[in-house]
């Protein structure tokens, strides 16, 4: 549009006086011109919620490129996984100068180049796992100095130079997991020179050996070499792992404690040696390990094994952590664990252990006073018994028996965890919970009972919970909350009974919960909702969530009061996916009295008809979802969003929208993400843009979008600005497959054919209507003034610059002298003119064509008076030819044809002469009419004066084809 502005400004210059459409037209231009001026990226999206962070997932890339060249040069993170790339080019990325993290994950990655990531000298994180490397090259990580994190895994590598990791100076975690590598001491060659590294992980490789290789820098804390195929270690030095801390040696082939005695191991404090078949007690017997070290998850305990392994960790302080994972351990006795130190915790998971009771009978005294946390998941428990009276453990705060088989607990079950605080009862079968069960459990913050059988809550259960926070009921097969369930439950604040069966509920479902904040009741088969229901949590309820559940309305009106009017604090309502069609319909004020409510969700539910006055009251709304509702909605009704001022974020994607109306959109000036994805939009509309006004990212794929003139502006992607458009390349011209919107040609579009044809026929037509109006009232004054303001205007621009003798020669017939002599003569000698008149002025003795001749030559003009007899006269027609010879030879105009009498074109045909002459040239008509004679003789002076008739003779001679005046020349 600016390439029209630019065109249309020097022509205004340079004729004002037909600028008037042209100002038309800018002024339109400019009006029409949008506010929003979006920008987008090939392959890209830039994050909404952090800028700088781009995505180029699954975009088929083959090569970097493609993705990055259009990415802004202080891009800080850059994700792209999921693509076709092979290779990495030399500086691939080298003008991403600010790039932090780089993610080039399940590619198909086989080399890179040496230089591969030049320029990323601020680079922290480098993430190359799933692809097909095969060998890390000296040279590509160079640059890199300032890496902090390198992911490896999962690639077919099968070596390290020694010198392709020196770059990495300030590296501390490397992964190098899941590839082919069988040896250790190429890695540690490879490392020995990063001062920095904290961890290297090795696990899942071909590990072989250890060896050989210098040790491992100081640094490094960490190592992991699990599920690698080592049976020996030998080949390292003795100080290879010297300085490691953590080491992880689990799943491999080591049987023999001997291959340990090689390496001092006394500095290690945490040692993993599952699926070794290995005799622990003697690797404890013959290696500097410490006791204490050694994870005994795992390993062959034997005969006796659990008394042998708490007389080895036996010492002076008590033990934080005793984890006894996968040790098959079948049964545990009464005071099982009574030889083992004092200890805080104890881990009893993934064992076969179908009881262990009241858990303070497998420890000593000392031991009960301490425990604080126990956990036994993932074994094969079936009833927590009855624990009243037994030992009490008074710190124990944490309980957790998920993943086990549970079928029932009984009475009291916990009554020997008075303090308990965490009770994680999820993933079992529990069909029954004993309405004492959760006997005295004051302390109890956290309840999970979820993924249960739960058919029934009764009263009183939850009673003794007064510190209760959370309480997590979901998936399990409740169908009706009885009055006073929740009783007791004063701090309640997550109630979560999602996935259950519940249909209705009750004024009193909910009583007894006057703290709660989020209420979750998602995957029910609610049938109905109503104010009475909430009415005992009305005041707190922060979260609502009712998503999948039956929710139907038949009707646009109500017949009771709005569902959620009273709930004045919730600001989360989800209403996504009723089933089994979705909602279909949303009565009139549904929504109403939601006043704080943020977001709101309501895809997924094939609206057919949202009343326009739905969301009235929900003037806080940030967040609106309307998602997937293609089969229902078409376009929404007239100010729906009219009072949603705030709303950020608004997801129409897949909602059968054909059009966007200012009317609907009109409002939404803080609307910054709109998804319009997948709907049957042709346009999208500049004038609706331009209101979007705090629009950043407008999402259109898949849309039909035209490739017409209203889309015209969404070619200004290339000009970065405010809105992100969602890969804005992509979008086709309709279903035509090689044609895109942000190529079609839109010059057509800046020609408005009607407004030129306009412009162009508006004034000619008032021309038209003025004429005559004008012609009729005024003709003779107009003309005579136009005429004397030209011969002003021209006798200022021009000068004369040669001198004669006469003004004008003066040629007529002696039969017309009398209007010569009486007319002519005194009114232009009058007027200043010297006249040369050849009864008075031609020299008398010289020949008669020597004066002619000098007096055309002396005379800058030459008029001939025609009348029929001068048309006879031969001397006249020698004085015209002298003229006209003077014509030729100076270029110069002298003749001035003044007509006496009309002459018709038939007499004139015989003096073919002069009847050329006349064809060609201007002349002057004597009028009859006293009124026009000034004009005339003005006309004759300028005439003289200048050398040059007006522009009108002119016309007149020539478009008479004779020379014969037309009619409205008449009286010239
Ligand atoms: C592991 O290493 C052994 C011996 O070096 C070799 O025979 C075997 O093929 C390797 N396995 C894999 C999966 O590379
Ligand atoms: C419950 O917690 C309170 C405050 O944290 C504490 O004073 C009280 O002793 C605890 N109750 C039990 C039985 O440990
Ligand atoms: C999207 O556009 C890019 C850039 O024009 C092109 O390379 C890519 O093939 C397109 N992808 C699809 C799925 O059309």
């Amino acid at each position: 549009m600016m390439e029209t502005a630019e065109k249309a400004w020097p022509s205004t210059r340079m004729c004002p006086s037909h600028c008037c459409p042209l100002w038309l037209l800018l002024l339109v231009t400019v009006t029409l011109m949008p506010m929003v001026h979006p920008y987008g990226f090939r392959n890209c999206i830039e994050d909404v919620k952090a800028p700088l962070y781009f995505r180029c997932i699954q975009r088929f890339l083959q090569s970097p490129a493609l993705a990055v060249s259009d990415l802004p040069p202080h891009a800080i993170a850059l994700n792209l996984s999921y693509n076709k790339m092979r290779c990495l080019q030399p500086s691939a990325f080298a003008h991403l100068t600010q790039l932090h993290t780089l993610d080039l994950t399940y590619n198909l990655l086989e080399t890179l180049s040496p230089g591969a990531f030049n320029g990323l000298g601020v680079l922290v994180v480098l993430d190359l796992s799933h692809n097909k490397l095969t060998t890390l090259a000296e040279g590509v990580f160079n640059s890199l100095g300032n890496l902090s994190s390198l992911q490896v895994q999962h690639n077919p590598l099968s070596t390290v130079s020694p010198s392709a990791l020196l770059p990495l100076v300030n590296l501390r975690r490397l992964s190098l997991r899941g590839g082919r590598l069988n040896g250790l001491g190429a890695v540690a060659v490879a490392v020995q020179g990063l001062a920095q590294l904290e961890l290297l992980d090795l696990c899942e490789n071909n590990l072989t050996t250890l060896g050989p290789g210098p040790p491992l820098p100081a640094s490094l804390l960490t190592l992991q070499l699990c599920n690698n195929s080592l049976r020996e270690l030998a080949g390292g030095s003795p100080e290879m792992l010297w300085h490691v801390k953590i080491l992880d040696l689990s799943y491999n082939s080591i049987s023999q404690a001997e291959v340990f005695t090689q390496l001092h191991l006394r500095n290690i404090s945490l040692l993993h040696l599952i699926g070794n078949p290995l005799d622990v007690f003697h690797l404890l017997d013959i290696s500097d390990i410490q006791p204490r070290s050694l994870d005994f998850s795992g390993l062959v305990l034997g005969a006796q094994g659990l008394d042998k392994v708490c007389l080895r960790l036996q010492g002076p302080q008590a033990l934080r952590r005793l984890q006894l994972q996968r040790n098959g351990l079948k049964v545990l006795h009464c005071n099982a664990l009574q030889l083992c130190p004092v200890l805080r915790e104890l881990d009893l998971s993934w064992n076969r252990l179908q009881h262990v009771g009241c858990a303070g009978r497998l420890l000593g005294k000392k031991q009960r006073e301490k425990l604080e946390v126990l956990t036994v998941e993932h074994n094969l428990l079936k009833k927590l018994p009855s624990c009243l009276g037994a030992q009490v453990l008074p710190r124990l705060y944490n309980v957790s028996f998920r993943f086990n088989r549970i079928l029932t607990v009984g009475p009291q079950a916990f009554a020997y965890a008075p303090a308990l605080q965490v009770l994680w009862l999820n993933i079992n079968s529990l069909v029954w919970l004993d309405r004492q069960a959760l006997w005295r459990l004051h302390n109890l913050t956290e309840l999970r009972l979820d993924n249960n059988l739960l058919t029934d809550l009764y009263h009183n259960s939850f009673i003794d919970l007064h510190r209760l926070r959370t309480l997590n009921l979901r998936n399990n097969r409740v169908s009706v909350l009885f009055s006073g369930v929740f009783q007791g439950l004063a701090e309640l604040q997550t109630l979560d009974l999602g996935g259950n069966n519940l249909r209705h509920l009750t004024a009193q479902s909910l009583q007894g919960l006057p703290k709660l904040r989020r209420l979750y009741l998602d995957r029910n088969r609610l049938l109905e909702v109503s104010s009475t229901v909430f009415a005992p949590v009305q005041a707190t309820l922060g979260v609502l969530d009712l998503r999948a559940n039956n929710l139907q309305y038949i009707s646009q009106w109500l017949r009771k009061p709005p569902p959620f009017r009273n709930l004045s604090s919730l600001y989360d309502l989800k209403l996504q996916a009723q089933q089994p069609y979705g909602l279909k319909m949303l009565p009139h004020y549904f929504f109403q009295g939601l006043v704080r409510l943020q977001q709101l969700s309501l895809s997924q539910n094939m609206l057919r008809s949202i009343p326009p006055d739905v969301f009235e009251d929900l003037g806080q709304l940030r967040s609106l979802a309307l998602a997937d509702s293609s089969n229902g909605l078409h376009d929404l009704p007239d100010g729906i969003f009219r009072n949603l001022g705030n709303l950020r974020f608004l997801d129409l994607e897949n909602a059968g929208l054909h059009s966007l109306t200012l009317e609907v959109f009109g409002n939404l000036s803080r609307l910054q993400v709109l998804h319009l994805a997948r709907n049957e939009l042709k346009t999208f509309n500049d004038s609706v843009a331009s209101r979007l006004s705090s629009l950043r990212y407008l999402d259109l794929r898949k849309c039909p979008l035209s490739c017409t003139c209203d889309n015209m502006w969404l070619q200004g992607w290339l000009n970065n600005s405010r809105v992100q458009v969602v890969y804005p390349y992509n979008y086709t011209c309709g279903s035509q497959h090689n044609a895109y919107i942000h190529s079609f040609d839109t010059h057509v579009c800046f020609l408005d054919l009607g407004l030129y044809l306009f412009a162009g026929t508006a004034p000619a037509v008032l021309l038209l209507l003025v004429v005559p109006v004008v012609y009729h009232r005024a003709y003779w004054r107009l003309k005579y003034h136009w005429y004397l303001l030209r011969c002003w205007v021209n006798q200022r621009w021009r000068r004369e610059e040669k001198c004669y003798l006469y003004d004008s020669f003066v040629s007529y017939n002696s039969a017309d002298e009398s209007w010569v002599l009486q007319k002519l003569v005194p009114e232009l000698e009058h007027g200043a003119f010297r006249l040369c008149l050849h009864h008075r002025d031609f020299q008398p003795g010289r020949s008669i064509i020597d004066n002619i001749v000098d007096a055309v030559y002396n005379s800058r003009k030459t008029v001939c008076v025609v009348s029929r007899s001068y048309l006879r006269s031969e001397w006249c027609s020698l004085e015209v030819q002298l003229a006209s010879y003077r014509l030729l030879d100076e270029r110069r105009d002298i003749l001035v044809l003044v007509l006496l009498e009309d002459v018709g074109d038939a007499e004139l045909s015989a003096y073919h002469r002069m009847r050329r002459v006349l064809l060609r040239r201007t002349y002057l008509r004597w009028p009859l009419d006293p009124a026009a004679q000034p004009l005339f003789w003005a006309r004759l002076k300028r005439a003289l004066r200048w050398g040059e008739g007006g522009e009108e003779e002119e016309e007149e001679g020539l478009g008479g084809g004779t020379g014969r005046p037309r009619e409205g020349d008449k009286q010239m």
